[in-house]
């Protein structure tokens, strides 16, 4: 049964998209099988991957018009597969509004799934709305980026009050996976500063490996592969390595609990 793991945080550009796909590619890398779901209606990470887009997305496995199965693509990294999301997202969001049991039908959609992989990657949408729920209570475990920077910590309660509420409520299992740093630039104080005040507050929960700005980073997408794939060597591509390879730790960890 594949480790679900959603990634969330309700500011934009903190470094969900980029952290699913390159997290994702170099498990894979690893010989882990990953379904990426992009489950933001920019779809930036199905062109990040270079999917059709066209091509039916969760959109319409939410919807029932197409299987699970039948909406996945391969991306350009081996044993790394997607289901792509989209603008029409933004229309489910109003149409799950007066639905029963409206918070579970991502959970549903990817129910026939599940065995076929080792993780399942969501990237969900900046805000705390109701895909982001349905991105919660579908998971076992949530990351939570944060960029590196004095405004980093602002929503992060609000996002954490959510969290606890879908424990409450929807979703018991789910559990605080980690708080990843982005974009981090050792050059600046401020940067420092945020770090040790989040480790201060959450200790073991903040992921070792920091994710540093790299530029690979930000062109890989143009290219439609993931950064170990575009250059294999840089800096980024070796960060989300020994990322995955403290993920993997982690769960099994978590699993000889
Ligand atoms: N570590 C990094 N170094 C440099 N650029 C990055 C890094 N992480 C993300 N980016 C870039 O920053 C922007 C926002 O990142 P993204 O992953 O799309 O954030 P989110 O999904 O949270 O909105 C993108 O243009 C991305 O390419
Ligand atoms: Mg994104």
């Amino acid at each position: 049964m594949a480790n679900v793991i959603t990634f969330a945080n309700q500011k934009g550009g903190v470094g969900k998209t980029t952290t699913a796909a390159n997290l994702g590619a170099c498990l894979a890398e690893t010989g882990r099988s990953v379904l990426l779901i992009d489950f933001d209606s920019q779809g930036n990470l199905s062109s990040s991957m270079g999917a059709d887009r066209d091509a039916p997305g969760i959109y319409q496995v939410l919807d029932g018009e197409t299987e699970a199965r039948a909406a996945i693509q391969e991306t350009p990294q081996e044993r790394m597969h997607i289901i792509t999301g989209g603008a029409d997202l933004t229309g489910a969001s109003v149409e799950l509004v007066n639905q029963a049991r409206r918070e579970f039908f991502l959970r549903e959609a990817i129910k026939p799934v599940r065995d076929d992989y080792d993780f399942i990657f969501i990237d969900s949408p900046p805000s705390l709305g109701l895909l982001t729920l349905n991105a919660l209570a579908a998971a076992d475990n949530v990351v939570i980026p944060l960029q590196t920077e004095y405004f980093a910590l602002e929503g992060l309660t609000q996002l954490l009050q959510n969290i606890k509420r879908v424990q409450g409520s929807f979703n018991v299992d789910l559990e605080l996976f980690g708080i990843l740093f982005t974009m981090y630039d050792s050059r600046t104080r401020l940067a420092n500063d945020v770090v040790q005040e989040v480790i201060g507050y959450f200790g073991k929960r903040v992921f070792r490996t920091i994710i540093p700005r790299n530029i690979r980073l930000s062109e890989a997408p143009s290219h439609g592969i993931p950064v170990n794939l575009y250059d294999a060597e840089c800096v980024g591509a070796r960060s989300y390595r020994k990322l995955a390879e403290e993920v993997l730790q982690r769960v099994e960890t978590a699993s000889a609990r």
